[in-house]
């Protein structure tokens, strides 16, 4: 490997698919690791295949169908997490397995309730068996941060010495601070010789809001894989963001001796705003490198020295970025073999009756707006390409007699495909939409968030409606986009009561996650 090559792996599908409301279906992951693909990142990390059944489907069809990069899947330090990664990247061109057990002592006594000799054996017996079904393995000590340093490299040698081809650092809460954070490392390669050997990552969590900057001095001393996630989402404050780990070393290279990434930089507000649109997470307008105002300039003296120079307050250009993706594309008189062409041009492969549809909901957007942006089409299909398994919303209606509150009248499909009509007066047309749509499917969901953006800009932009509802504690989300406000707001609706139905459904039958330490008796040293 080129040593000046610094590797992205991302993390969204698995530790940015953790953050609480966050539930992608396997149509919806698969889109993503396209994109991913796309975007050029070394290595996906596809999901946590011991979680569900959904997710090892997810994870293997993202290997079976997703080339280029590596596809990782996450274990515990235990054979069935070992054997089910395993069975769910195996079909990958590039198969990785991803192993981890705690160093930290407060994990140890008071998660584990193990003993640090305990640790040293699950890692030696997880990597050991991992190698023995990949050649690819990588080993995470959790909590690395708040770990004995001496203990960790100890731990991070033994992985080494059993075949770990890449070694993690992870700051799993937030906690460690740059400079501390390569002294760490600088420790790590001491006692840890063979370090220098393998691949050295980083995987640093956002809680101080320090993340981008403790991967950032990970990298400058010596590591050359960053885990990252599109946004930075993740569990709690997130992941470190990739585009602005991927843009500082490409912003800043001519500082950095040589230090680079493949990442092709022009897909990077693409890939942000579809992780954005199916997660239901916003990117806030301020946010570096993909918000809506990271190249907007509001005050006089700065709009005044852009226009006569773009270097006197923009260090970045907003086409490195795929910013300037909003030239118009298509007219209201294009036809079915320009929409083709257009959405091939963005990446998307539609033959048969999916463009029969495309081109439907294409000439619908075309009559009321008289441009449609490549912007607009990037969200059509995105809303288009849901899998819809659940509800889906076939008709509403609102009547609001003068004086009187809105009158809603909603009908939904069911997954037995019977249609069943809900009817509610509320207090406004949104709340009676969203309590005719409870009505119509029998589920007593509640409201927690309801967001409208705009696709473009421009009083004909198409609407993009993001709900939050809750059921029996549980948060779900729905997205939808359509011309009409209150159509998109019923359609996401629908689907955020479609995610709710189907997580009652799973019930008690909670997901696990990395750091649960149930169901882990097999790998005892
Ligand atoms: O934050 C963390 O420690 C993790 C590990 C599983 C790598 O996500
Ligand atoms: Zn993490």
């Amino acid at each position: 490997m080129d040593p000046n090559q610094v590797l992205i792996f991302d993390t969204t599908l698995r530790d940015g698919e953790q953050s609480p409301g966050i539930s992608l279906n396997t149509s919806e992951k698969l889109e993503i690791a396209h994109q991913l693909a796309r975007l050029g990142v070394d290595i996906i990390e596809a999901g946590f295949p011991i979680a569900s059944p959904g997710d090892f489907e997810a994870v293997r069809e993202i290997a079976r169908q997703v080339d280029g990069p590596v596809i990782a899947g996450l274990a515990r330090a235990n054979a069935t997490d070992i054997e089910t990664a395993w069975e769910a990247v195996r079909d990958s061109a590039r198969p990785r397995i991803h192993t981890f057990v705690s160093t930290s002592d407060i994990h140890i006594e008071h998660q584990m309730q193990n003993s640090r000799e305990d640790v040293k054996g699950l890692a030696r017996a997880a990597v050991a068996q991992a190698r023995e079904l990949c050649e690819d393995v990588e080993f995470s000590p959790m909590d690395a941060t708040r770990a004995d340093v001496d203990f960790t490299a100890e731990v991070c040698q033994i992985a080494i010495d059993e075949g770990a081809t890449t070694v993690n650092i992870p700051d799993t809460v937030g906690y460690t601070m740059p400079a501390e954070f390569t002294r760490y490392i600088e420790r790590l390669y001491e006692v840890a010789p063979g370090l220098r050997d393998i691949t050295l990552s980083v995987h640093c969590h956002d809680d101080l809001g320090l993340a981008v900057a403790n991967s950032f001095a990970g990298v400058l001393a010596g590591a050359r894989q960053v885990e990252c996630a599109i946004n930075g989402i993740g569990e709690r404050a997130g992941n470190a963001s990739l585009e602005e780990i991927v843009m500082l070393i490409r912003t800043r290279a001519a500082d950095l001796d040589g230090l680079y990434t493949d990442v092709k930089t022009t897909e990077l507000s693409r890939t942000s705003r579809l992780v954005s649109r199916l997660t239901g997470y916003a990117v806030q307008p301020n946010k570096a490198v993909v918000g809506r105002n990271a190249f907007a300039h509001e005050s006089g003296i700065h709009q005044d020295g852009v226009l006569k120079e773009r270097t006197t307050f923009e260090i970045m250009d907003a086409t490195t970025v795929g910013l300037e993706t909003n030239q118009i594309v298509l007219g209201k008189h294009s036809g079915r073999h320009a929409l083709k062409q257009a959405l091939e041009e963005l990446g998307y492969r539609v033959d048969g009756q999916a463009l029969n549809t495309a081109f439907k909901r294409f000439k619908e957007i075309a009559d009321r707006k008289k441009q449609v942006t490549a912007m607009d089409l990037e969200a059509l299909m995105t809303d288009e390409l849901r899998e819809e398994t659940g509800f889906n919303l076939v008709s509403f209606e609102l009547s609001d007699a003068t004086g009187r509150a809105p009158f809603a009248a909603v009908e939904v499909e069911g997954p037995d495909g019977a249609v069943s009509r809900g009817e509610y007066e509320g207090d406004g047309p949104v709340d009676s939409i969203f309590k005719a749509a409870n009505a119509a499917t029998g589920i007593d969901a509640s409201l927690r968030e309801f967001r409208v953006d705009a696709v473009t800009e421009g009083q004909d932009a198409l609407g993009e409606v993001n709900v939050v509802i809750e059921l029996g504690g549980e948060i779900s989300s729905g997205q939808a986009v359509s011309t009409d406000i209150l159509e998109a707001a019923a359609s996401a609706y629908v689907r955020a009561l479609t995610l709710a139905s189907r997580k009652s459904e799973e019930g008690a039958a909670r997901k696990p996650r990395p750091e649960d330490t149930e169901h882990v008796p097999e790998a005892t040293p």
